[in-house]
């Protein structure tokens, strides 16, 4: 870096997982600032640590231009099922690369070359714009989030039943995003892990069947695996997806239905340095969470 203390900008800083970057990139001493769409966003921002705010827009090339001005590296995550998530990636590396910006992280998917599912499809375009700038780049391939089952907590909870609309017994790669944040931060503040691209799993790959068991241990009491059809689920969970958003999610399932999700934690362990956070301790957290309000 041409800084010890770096300035990154971070595309969706307010978001659920972007937002998990700007603690761990503050940590390590670099100056965070935040890409905002909303400047109502901006207190949400500074709160989280960022020193510099600045409004833009991912559709719109010249406000990226403005907000790269000045930084060393860039973090860019892609908002989940957006038609045009891969346009605004590529115009994010591109603004980045005229800016003479030397770091780049970006957060894509693992398997992104499983180009049946269209959301993983999008993503390979910025990767492959990245390989054509002079930039330090290093890409992440996250297994799905732990932080989705987070957000079903409180349901959890209150009916005793885990549901996803895919069968009980398939085991899927999944990952904390508290670790890849971490692996963002080393990656924009230290030379390791330039020119990597790293899979990013947590050990094991377990199906319904084993993670309600490990609830109902870490919360003293039974919850079942449900089973709900697609529908069924989305109307239950309501995300803020529309119809087309929908479909694209509904055939992420049908994968995992048909596949699971293979995901190795060998590259996480090695980037990381040490163990990465498991599926136990992330539901002992909430179980703990929970027992704490009650
Ligand atoms: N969920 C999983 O298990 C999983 C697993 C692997 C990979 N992924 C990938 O991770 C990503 C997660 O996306 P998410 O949307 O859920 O993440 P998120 O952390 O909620 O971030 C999306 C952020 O992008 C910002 N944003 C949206 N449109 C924008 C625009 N036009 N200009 C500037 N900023 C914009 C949003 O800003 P506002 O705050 O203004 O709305 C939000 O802060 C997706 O690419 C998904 O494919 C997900």
């Amino acid at each position: 870096m041409r800084a010890l203390n770096p300035t990154v900008l971070v595309v969706g800083a307010t978001g659920r997982f972007a937002g998990l970057i700007v603690p761990q990139l503050v940590r390590r001493n670099a100056t965070v600032r935040a890409l905002i769409r909303d400047p109502a966003n901006a207190e949400k921002a500074r709160r989280l640590g960022a020193s510099e705010v600045v409004t833009g827009n991912l559709r719109n090339p010249q406000s990226l231009g403005n907000a790269v001005e000045g930084v060393d590296g860039v973090f860019h995550i892609g908002p989940a099922f957006a038609p045009d998530e891969t346009a605004m990636g590529v115009a994010m590396v591109e603004a980045a690369g005229r800016a003479g910006v030397r770091k780049f992280v970006f957060s894509s998917v693992i398997q992104p070359t499983n180009t049946r599912l269209k959301n993983h499809a999008s993503k390979v375009p910025v990767e492959d714009a990245l390989y054509s700038t002079n930039m330090e780049y290093t890409i992440l391939h996250p297994a799905n989030f732990m932080q989705n089952i987070a957000a079903a907590w409180p349901s959890i909870v209150r009916d005793g039943v885990f549901s996803e609309p895919f069968p009980k017994t398939a085991k899927l790669a999944r990952v904390d995003y508290r670790d890849v944040a971490e692996v963002a931060a080393i990656a924009l503040t230290e030379a390791r892990l330039s020119y990597a691209t790293l899979e990013l799993c947590a050990d094991g790959m377990h199906c319904r069947e084993e993670i309600v068991s490990m609830m109902s241990e870490e919360l003293g009491r039974s919850i079942s695996a449900g089973e709900p059809t697609f529908g069924e689920w989305a109307a239950n969970t309501r995300l803020p997806y529309d119809d087309r958003q929908l479909q694209l999610l509904a055939k992420v399932h049908e994968h995992y239905a048909k596949y699971g999700l293979g995901g190795n934690s060998l590259t996480l362990r090695c980037a990381l340095g040490r163990e990465p956070r498991s599926l136990r301790s992330f539901i002992r957290e909430l179980a703990l969470q929970t027992a704490q309000v009650a």
